[in-house]
């Protein structure tokens, strides 16, 4: 048996009995010939425990050589009841021929090799199941990274979002303060000016007048330095009250918006040889003070920018206001606000005209906008006649 095994170029080893069988066989072997001889019930027990042993992929084939006959010995039948449900056992009964048990052994090893190839498939799907396990841990671990630094992000983004807020809103209701400690100055300064220096002014002027028309008639040359001296105190009473109320009408106080603007614009007109048209219904309406205190401050600013800068022949000026909003509109035909000027006041970074007529609209919860090209120049603003409660200091 051993010569015809091994002429399968199959290497045998040889065991003594069932107990020392059940210690040698491996993995590696391929298949077990058992003689019936060798079936001594007392060994039974330790071939069984080491045949359940088998990885589960592993079914190691057993060809059992019984002996001939009507019907099979006890031996043979107390093995094959015994292991049965555990084995995978074929009987071949003596004599048996060489062809015979040369192609039961060739089939015994090609099942073997196929239970071989199964675990290799096994141990690959495996080998991929654990690395796709191992990738899919990593990626979790690197979003759970991803998403704890992306949180973390988010937390400063959100801190520095609201730092920014705050210093903004700081910025506004110093703007705020500063623009109406500013028009309270004028105001203040234009009446002391009014009241303080102008009566003095006409205080000497009447002196004055009374002393040339004194009934002693006095040396000619005092009479023309008389003369002179009522001249100028008349041009400086001018003077004074011009730039009083240049620097706040009290039309704005006593009359509104409409007048004071009329006013304005009149006198800009003539001082500045710019022709001017009006167009708004001159009505009694008042606003909010500091909504009429505003928009007026913007028109002189414009004003003063389409004299100084735009080079303009003629300036139109426009109020209308419906739908609970007040719109101004300054359009010049002068040459239009240089493009680099205009980025810059954009960011504040030069000239303080655009941006202080910026602000103010923002402080009155408005919008601005300015339309230029080489034709002239469109100032536009729109406000709420009601100043939003949350933006009042
Ligand atoms: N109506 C205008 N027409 C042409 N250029 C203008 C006009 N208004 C403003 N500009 C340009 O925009 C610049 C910024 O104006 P402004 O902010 O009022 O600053 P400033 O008058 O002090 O220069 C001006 O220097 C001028 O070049
Ligand atoms: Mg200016």
């Amino acid at each position: 048996m051993t010569e015809i095994v091994s002429s399968e170029g199959l290497c045998v080893t040889h065991c003594a009995s069932l107990n020392e069988l059940a210690h040698q066989f491996s993995e590696g072997t391929d298949f077990i010939l058992i003689t019936e001889e060798a079936l001594v019930s007392s060994s039974l027990q330790a071939i069984e425990r080491a045949l359940r042993k088998q990885e589960p992929w592993s079914d190691i084939p057993i060809i059992l050589l019984a002996s001939a006959g009507p019907t099979p010995s006890r031996w043979t039948t107390g093995f094959v009841s015994k292991l049965a449900g555990n084995a995978n056992i074929s009987i071949l009964e003596r004599p048996v021929r060489v062809p015979t048990i040369l192609s039961v052994l060739r089939s015994a090893k090609r099942a073997r090799n196929r239970q071989r190839q199964l675990q290799g498939l096994l141990l690959q799907e495996k080998e991929s199941a654990s690395k796709l396990r191992s990738a899919r841990d990593q990626l979790e671990q690197r979003v759970r990274e991803r998403t704890s630094e992306l949180s973390r992000i988010n937390e400063n983004l959100t801190s520095e979002v609201k730092e920014r807020e705050r210093a903004e809103r700081d910025l506004r209701n110093l703007s705020a303060k500063v623009l109406r400690i500013q028009d309270e100055e004028r105001r203040r300064f234009a009446r002391d000016l009014h009241d303080g220096v102008g009566q003095i002014l006409t205080g000497a002027l009447i002196a004055v007048s009374q002393a040339s028309s004194c009934s002693e008639p006095l040396p000619s040359p005092c009479q023309s330095g008389l003369r002179d001296v009522e001249d100028l105190l008349q041009q400086a009473v001018r003077e004074v009250r011009t730039v009083s109320h240049l620097l706040h009408p009290p039309l704005l106080d006593e009359s509104g918006l409409f007048s004071a603007v009329r006013w304005y614009a009149e006198g800009f007109s003539k001082r500045s040889g710019v022709k001017l048209r009006l167009e708004f219904d001159e009505r009694k309406d008042r606003f909010d003070r500091n909504v009429e205190t505003g928009l007026f401050r913007i028109l002189q600013e414009a004003l003063t920018n389409v004299h100084r800068h735009s080079q303009a022949e003629a300036v139109h000026i426009k109020i209308t206001a419906s739908k609970g909003r007040l719109l101004l509109r300054i359009q010049d035909d002068g040459k239009g606000i240089p493009s680099d000027a205009l980025a810059t006041t954009a960011n504040g970074s030069q000239g303080v005209g655009l941006s202080s007529m910026r602000e103010r609209t923002a402080l009155l919860g408005g919008t601005f906008k300015v339309e230029t090209n080489s034709s002239g120049t469109v100032i536009v603003v729109s406000v709420p006649i009601q100043i939003p409660k949350t933006l009042l200091a």
